[in-house]
């Protein structure tokens, strides 16, 4: 059976939807499945392939060729040297042999590195240099790290679809070419944001705005569906890529025994009755991605952490760290906790997110359970928050 999925006149979509895969990277939850989008573009003269796929899914990549009856590729453009896009050029090449791979200096280096792909399979492009197919005109576009060194966009100027590779994509498993449910997509979207793009912000800010004049009808990334309304999600990464952040404080947190809880649950309400919007979490058995997406837009984190061999719990170290490498644009942090006989989990935590711009609020931390002064510091802390969040202008009174 073939299946037949086109995008518009002679462009095909030819990846593979991976439905079972759970992780991603061995770190980052995939709850929805993903795809890895590869496009065929068959010009009058020449025939181009946008990306490859997942290696493991090399067959249905060759079976999705062979179904459309193609003989001969001139040019497979890789737009990233993520093996999750570039892992079966090399069949492919073998498929293919008078085939060209088409991609930026340093792409060039690091897919020879990863692939062994020999020197002369290559074509090497610059910025704004453009290849004809005859009918149809590719543009390339380098976009480096969103999200490595060598990414690039490429540009369908006859057709004017924009192929983005991870730039705009999603982590969804489904059977539609196109978005056609934009608040499932919009999340799936939003995690993919927070756990690959997020650490890089500002260069999103900046090729966001390189792309902005672009007349665009259709953004082909290579995950998840295409967006045949590109304002949908080029206004979410205006707004999640922004310095605007929200009236929120999301709360990590590890409780052993039940004290640390105890200090959380009183906070959260502390909060609540101030109008402030929190996100809570509970690191023993939180699904990492739902803590990165909720630090996309929030203007506060407090961790909770009890006191593990004068430190902060494992766990929340864990949760520290990857806070730290994902930069979210978070304004203030504080700490909340509780120990038996003493320790260095304050110095130790706040040692640990040298990344965050964010200013410390004073800690909470008990020695044993807390008592009638712990719970007034809790409230100062809340009144504090809500001041800042206040200062800010997004309290919401
Ligand atoms: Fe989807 Fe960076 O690979």
């Amino acid at each position: 059976m073939s299946l037949r999925r086109e995008l518009k006149p002679n462009i095909y979509s030819v990846g593979a939807i991976d439905w079972d895969r759970r992780l991603f990277d061995e770190l980052i939850p995939l709850p929805d499945g993903t795809s890895y989008n590869s496009y065929l573009i068959i010009g009058k003269e020449k025939t181009a392939l946008i990306d490859t796929v997942d290696p493991t899914l090399t067959d249905v990549l060759i079976k999705n060729l062979e179904d459309l009856g193609i003989k001969d590729i001139d040019y497979v453009i890789a737009n990233h040297a993520e093996q999750d896009h570039s892992g079966s050029l090399p069949r492919i090449l073998d498929i293919y042999p008078s085939a060209k791979v088409v991609c930026t200096p340093k792409c060039k280096d690091m897919l020879m590195d990863l692939l062994l792909i020999p020197e002369d399979k290559f074509i090497t492009v610059a910025d704004g240099e453009t290849l004809s197919l005859d009918s149809k005109t590719l543009e390339f576009i380098h976009a480096p790290w969103v999200h490595w060194p060598e990414t690039m966009l490429t540009y369908l100027r006859e057709d004017r679809i924009l192929f983005t590779c991870d730039f705009l994509g999603s982590h969804l498993a489904t059977s539609d070419l196109f978005v056609t449910d934009e608040a499932t997509v919009y999340e799936a979207a939003k995690r993919y944001y927070a756990e690959i793009m997020m650490p890089f912000r500002p260069i999103i800010r900046k090729n966001l705005a390189r792309i902005q004049d672009l007349e665009i009808d259709i953004i082909a990334p290579s995950h998840g569906p295409a967006h045949n309304k590109p304002d949908v999600i080029l206004n979410a990464y205006r707004d999640w890529a922004s310095d605007d952040v929200k009236n929120e404080v999301v709360i990590p947190y590890i409780s052993m025994h039940g004290t640390t809880k105890q200090m959380i649950d009183y906070f959260v309400e502390a909060l609540i009755e101030r109008g402030i919007t929190v996100k809570q979490f509970n690191l023993s058995e939180t699904d990492i991605g739902k803590l990165a997406m909720a630090l996309v837009n929030a203007a506060t984190v407090v961790i909770g952490s009890p006191t593990v061999l004068v430190g902060p719990h494992p766990k929340v170290v864990y949760a520290a760290y990857l806070a730290n490498a994902l930069r979210p644009k978070l304004r203030f942090a504080s700490i909340i906790g509780s120990y038996g006989w003493g320790g260095r989990m304050v110095e130790q935590l706040a040692g640990m997110i040298p990344n965050l711009q964010v200013e410390i609020l004073d800690p909470v931390v008990v020695k044993g359970v807390p008592k009638k002064e712990e719970f007034r510091a809790l409230d100062r802390l809340a009144d504090e928050i809500a001041n800042k969040h206040n200062d800010l202008g997004i309290l919401i009174k």
